[in-house]
């Protein structure tokens, strides 16, 4: 009976954690496992795949770029691109800036908009590079960003 009593104590403790995580992986753990993808994702980073590139059709580009926006990023980013303040993705709360506006910082940074894209950080923006998304769609979402939804046309394509 006495070695009984300790394991159910540690089953319970167990279970206590596991049911106040949800299942996650504690804040700071995520923060770190999120830094280190980044860290992956940047050392895999080739900017000069991006000249390579080509798109043959006028416009095939932002079409390309027009439905990657919407798989991958519209959730986060919104319709429009204007961004979201506080909302709330897998249990985080994120502030995901907007793309619009004469003073965006990425303006006139088409490669360190790519970068952007392809690593991620770690404060909430995925690490598209590694998680699946190749040059070129990262190439079309860029375009499609600056071209269209920077211009305030969100139609599909
Ligand atoms: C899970 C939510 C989420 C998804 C999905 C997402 N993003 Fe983000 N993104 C963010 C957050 C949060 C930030 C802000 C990070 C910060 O503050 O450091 C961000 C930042 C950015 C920035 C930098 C903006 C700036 O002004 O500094 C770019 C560019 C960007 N995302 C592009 C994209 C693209 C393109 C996609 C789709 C391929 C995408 N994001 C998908 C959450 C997301």
């Amino acid at each position: 009976m006495r070695a009984v009593i300790p394991v159910l104590v540690s089953l319970a403790w167990l279970g206590a954690c596991g049911g106040s995580s949800h299942g996650q992986p504690e804040q700071a753990n995520r923060d770190s496992i999120q830094a280190d993808s980044a860290a992956l994702a940047s050392k895999a980073f080739d900017s000069t795949v991006f000249d390579t590139i080509t798109w043959k059709k006028e416009g095939a580009d932002t079409a390309r770029g027009s439905v990657v926006y919407r798989v991958s990023c519209v959730r986060c980013h919104g319709e429009d691109g204007a961004g979201v303040k506080n909302a709330v993705f897998r249990g985080d709360t994120l502030n995901v800036p907007s793309f619009l506006g004469p003073d965006w910082a990425l303006a006139d940074s088409p490669m360190v908009l790519r970068k952007l894209i392809f690593v991620g950080d770690s404060t909430g923006m995925p690490h598209f590079g590694i998680i699946g998304l190749h040059y070129r769609d990262v190439d079309a979402v860029a375009r499609y960003i600056m071209k269209d939804l920077r211009a305030g046309d969100t139609k599909k394509k």
